[in-house]
């Protein structure tokens, strides 16, 4: 197995940029080993829940952006949801993640709302969030409510570069702020990047990994970007598959213990996108519970794949695809390796 000096910025950068598919594959195979010293061949399940696409943002690249009056919008109602997750939960599931845009409908009150009715129905399922940026105390009342993770991608670790993500309202010091602050409250923490997003250097990329060793973050989230016609990044390539699993794969050997999704984004753009991930050293799927009616309508991006599939389908479709390449489905609650819920 060969060492590779990850502490050396020269180096990552190399390998970053490299594109010697053996390289690579021995980035993949170096990688597998690190998941296996603490998840063995575990793959954990989330399930999904996509409870809204209003979004006050403007995120350049996002398809459910505030500008984008072509997208239909929807709330998913408090039964609506409770439903989504008892589909969860009769398939097995011990982990739901509540994703929306930001939507200032959902106030602190009703996020409350909804983390408590989830929590009196399911003690003990694990409660992620992925809600965006609010201030310390919302997110303090929402722990306090019963959730136990959050999920929020920093997207790039560059300031200039986020700026030229993101409107001049948002900032990536902002972003940031909020990640330390959900750790410091005591959620397990998904920070994450897009991959191949316009003006992306490696040197970005470097950056990335650089911050989620200092960040610590408990999940990573890492999918290439994929253009949205309706956005202003519409025209601009998307992310490859080749870097993006060589992105899973660094982080995995940076931080052994992240629990790493293998995410519908690289599914969508290889049918063997996930299945990939995994091999290069991810260990979570998440597949969608969000009523079959709306899953069109949470389009991120174009293309996204299992939009027309029950969840059930995608619970079991997900299973075989796991087994096939040997893998070890996992329904428990997967908390991070070494996590203390007592504590
Ligand atoms: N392509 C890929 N991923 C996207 N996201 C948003 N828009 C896109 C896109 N066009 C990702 C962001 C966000 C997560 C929920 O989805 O990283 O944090
Ligand atoms: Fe959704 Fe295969 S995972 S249909």
């Amino acid at each position: 197995m060969p060492d590779f000096a990850l502490n050396q910025d020269t180096e990552l950068l190399r390998l970053i940029a490299t594109d010697d598919p053996q390289e690579a594959e021995a980035l993949f195979a170096a990688a597998r080993q690190q998941r296996e010293i603490y998840y063995g061949q575990q793959v954990y399940f989330r399930g999904l829940v996509e409870f809204t696409n209003y979004c006050k943002n403007d995120c350049y690249y996002c398809g459910i952006r505030c500008s984008n009056n072509q997208v239909k919008r929807y709330r998913l109602s408090l039964e609506q949801i409770l439903e989504s997750c008892r589909v969860g939960d009769m398939l097995g599931f011990k982990t739901f993640v509540l994703q929306g845009g930001e939507d200032p409908w959902f106030t602190d009150q009703r996020i409350i709302e909804m983390v408590e009715a989830i929590r009196k129905e399911y003690p003990d399922h694990a409660i992620t969030l992925s809600i965006g940026e609010r201030n310390r105390e919302s997110y303090e009342a929402f722990f306090q409510a019963g959730a136990n993770r959050y999920l929020l991608r920093h997207e790039t670790a560059n300031e200039a570069h986020y700026q030229k993500m993101h409107p001049a309202s948002m900032s990536l010091t902002e972003r940031k702020q909020c990640l330390y602050t959900l750790k410091d409250i005591g959620y397990q923490v998904g920070a994450g990047f897009m991959v191949g997003t316009p003006f992306q250097t490696p040197e970005n990329l470097l950056e990335d990994l650089r911050f989620l060793q200092t960040l610590e973050p408990h999940m990573v989230g890492i999918g290439p970007f994929i253009p949205q016609a309706d956005t202003p990044f519409g025209d601009y390539p998307g992310g490859t598959l080749e870097l993006t699993l060589k992105m899973i794969a660094l982080t995995r050997l940076l931080l052994p213990k992240a629990l790493i999704p293998a995410t519908t984004a690289l599914g969508t753009i290889s049918p063997l996108g996930r299945e990939k991930g995994l091999m290069a050293g991810a260990n979570v799927v998440m597949p969608n519970l969000s009523p079959k009616e709306v899953r069109k309508l949470y389009a991120l991006y174009d293309n996204k794949i299992c939009t027309g599939d029950e969840a059930a389908e995608c619970r079991f479709c997900m299973e075989g695809r796991i087994r096939n390449f040997g893998f070890v489905p996992n329904m428990s609650r997967g908390d991070v390796a070494g996590w203390d819920r007592s504590a």
